[in-house]
């Protein structure tokens, strides 16, 4: 499979070491330094193109590749407020997008007892749910994308929070969540429900970033040759 990186950072750079190893080619690599070849043509030539840039870069790249016809698999956070117009845009250019907030075959299980927990403990108003996420000092966004996801699950099953914050809170209708920005850490999120009883918590800690880069190769394994919209539920068979 014929693979464009667009951002060759951190997870960039990973993905491809794991892309190359499964015997994929990298035919683009777009960083800061040479956005001039980051065009509809170059990215034409890859069979699926994968996005790691950032939140303030993420919303231009993924237009560009829809625009491409090329199937896209973007692990950007940070620009989800533009979400439902990129997915319009896939559905009229009959185009192809797997988002994952988090790619991580551990993370995605984590969400799936994250929803379990969240609609055990949805009769038991004595209990207040919060959550921390820890990530490294470069990070750009807070609350990470990850914190987000969990947050909208959570929110789904316990209706009496209508809403979450990035700070402490006092409005039991508010989600807290921490953000703590420590190095070196790939990623922390705690769940935690608390009553005068006892305290329920569940923790998902990344070791390194490895699995974000092999669930994200995954994911463009199983998009290449799709069409529509997808998830990593689809990809794991969750
Ligand atoms: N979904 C996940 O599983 C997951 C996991 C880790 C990180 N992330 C997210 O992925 C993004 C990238 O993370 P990272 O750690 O690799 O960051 P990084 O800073 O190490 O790398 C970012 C790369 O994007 C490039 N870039 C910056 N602006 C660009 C632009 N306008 N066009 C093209 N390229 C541009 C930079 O030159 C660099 O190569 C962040 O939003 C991060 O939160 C997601």
């Amino acid at each position: 499979m014929k693979i464009a990186l667009i951002g060759y950072g951190k997870m960039g750079q990973a993905i491809e070491k794991i892309a190359v190893a499964k015997g994929h080619e990298i035919v683009l690599k777009i960083s800061i330094d040479n956005l001039e070849d980051n065009t509809i043509e170059n990215i034409q030539q890859a069979d699926v193109a994968i996005e790691f840039t950032g939140p303030e870069s993420a919303y231009d790249n993924v237009v560009r590749c829809i625009e491409a016809g090329v199937p896209l698999v973007c692990g950007s956070t940070g620009w989800l407020n533009k979400y439902d117009e990129v997915t319009a845009l896939v559905k009229e250019k009959n185009g192809t997008l797997l988002y994952a907030s988090n790619f991580s075959i551990g993370v995605n299980i984590f969400f799936e007892l994250n929803r379990k927990l969240a609609e055990l403990m949805a009769p038991h108003a004595d209990y207040d749910v919060s959550m921390v996420e820890i990530h490294h000092t470069q990070k750009l966004d807070a609350p990470s994308g990850t914190a987000i996801t969990l947050a909208e699950q959570v929110m789904e099953k316990i209706t009496r929070k209508q809403s979450w914050v990035n700070d402490t809170t006092g409005n039991p209708a508010e989600l807290s969540i921490l953000s703590e920005r420590i190095d070196p850490a790939p990623g922390t999120h705690k769940i935690k429900y608390s009553s005068s009883i006892d305290d329920i918590e569940i923790i998902h800690t990344a070791h390194n970033r490895t699995g974000f880069a092999s669930g994200a190769v995954l994911a463009a394994e199983y998009i290449a040759g799709r069409k529509g919209i997808f998830s990593m539920k689809e990809v794991l068979g969750l």
